[in-house]
């Protein structure tokens, strides 16, 4: 049997994952308040389909900072791949490859930028800022080196939310299992991964609590590539991040993993593409299960959209295989939806196609 969408996949998925595992992936902060509102808020948006438009041909495809994809449906980066699937980031980077979609590798990837980027994809790379910055110049100069597109800084971790689950089960990386383009960069730190229990004490060492708008300006300055900022909710500080020198803005809220209670990200996307102004790309993740949640995120002015833990569940489940499977199918129900609603091409996705119910 099959997952039929991406929704049974977490199941399928839950069945062959260790507890702990299983627990980190899906975890959300404290009560997991938002991580439910992100899903919650897509079903109470509403299509509103146009009938009779020609929808015999329908184009997907789009280009990102330069970057072409297939699809406007990016891997968002999520940490420690290999404790999924033995073949990690690899497998997920061939799948993607495969279909010409952008993976975003995380900063806490357990595989090398090198073998992800040997794939052959298009690849960006997620940075949580060093409170070192030659550590963190270090890190872009060899991401990009080794291929990486755009670098995508992550603005909504200055500590680590707290995942109730990760503590009580003492989730920390196994024997083996490490991140691997951080332990030649602070071999100290990359030790400490292993103990401690839950993101708070045994990954405290990597964050930087003290990261600035001054901080950004100057990662903007002297960056090969074009740098987003992820992990915003607020029109104001979307306009900050652009005037900062971003080439874009990440509506994300983390998968509902630091702060718990901030509103669904769906919900909040249309203030920061207000404010954006199409002086940079904007894109959104958090809760988007189903091809209609894409559409309706283009709809609100998303130029594409990001998930995040259904990857980590089409790996648990069949590796590269199973990762293709959750992005085609994905794609599919998007190409679904869009001949439903009379959109050719994702330029006819309007916001009049959404309305609140
Ligand atoms: C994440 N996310 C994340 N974000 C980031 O900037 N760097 C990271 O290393 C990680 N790691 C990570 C691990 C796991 C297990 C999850 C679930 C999430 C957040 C991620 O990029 C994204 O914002 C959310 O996952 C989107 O929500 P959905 O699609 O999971 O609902
Ligand atoms: C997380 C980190 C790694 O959400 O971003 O677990």
């Amino acid at each position: 049997m099959t997952p039929q969408n991406l929704i049974d996949a977490e199941a399928f998925a839950r069945r062959r994952l260790p507890k702990s595992i299983y627990d980190y992936y899906r975890s959300g902060a404290w009560d997991e308040i938002s991580l439910g509102r992100n899903r919650e808020a897509y079903g109470e948006l509403e299509l509103h389909p146009r009938v009779l438009v020609d929808v015999s041909k329908r184009d997907r495809s789009t280009t990102l900072l330069g970057t072409a994809t297939s699809m406007p449906i990016l891997a968002a980066p999520t940490a420690f791949h290999r404790l999924a699937h033995p073949d990690g980031e690899a497998a997920t980077a061939r799948a993607l490859a495969d279909l010409n979609t952008i993976m975003v590798l995380s900063s806490l990837s357990t595989t090398t930028v090198e073998e992800v980027t040997a794939a052959g994809g298009p690849v960006w790379f997620q940075l949580y800022a060093n409170r070192d910055a030659a550590i963190t110049r270090a890190l872009v100069d060899r991401v990009v080196a080794a291929g990486c597109k755009a670098i995508m800084l992550t603005a909504d971790t200055p500590v680590w939310g707290v995942r109730e689950r990760d503590v009580r089960n003492g989730f920390h990386l196994p024997p083996g299992v490490g991140a691997a383009n951080l332990a030649n960069l602070d071999p100290e730190g990359e030790a400490r991964s292993r103990q401690g229990s839950g993101m708070g004490q045994a990954f405290d060492w990597m964050l930087h609590p003290a990261l600035s708008w001054k901080e950004l300006e100057s990662i903007c300055a002297w960056s090969p590539v074009p740098v987003l900022l992820k992990g915003l909710c607020r029109g104001d500080d979307a306009a900050r991040a652009i005037d900062s020198g971003c080439a874009g803005v990440v509506v994300s809220n983390h998968g509902g993993r630091q702060l718990d209670t901030v509103p669904a990200t769906i919900s909040v996307l249309p203030e920061v593409v207000e404010a954006v102004a199409g002086r940079g790309l904007v894109l959104v993740d958090g809760g988007v299960r189903r091809g209609t949640d894409v559409l309706k995120a283009i709809a609100l002015g998303a130029d594409a959209v990001q998930i995040g833990r259904p990857q980590l569940w089409g790996l648990a489940c069949d590796g590269e295989r199973g990762v293709r499977g959750i992005f085609e199918h994905l794609d599919h129900e998007l190409d679904l939806a869009m001949a439903l609603t009379g959109c050719p091409s994702l330029e006819a996705i309007s916001a009049d196609l959404v309305r609140r119910r």
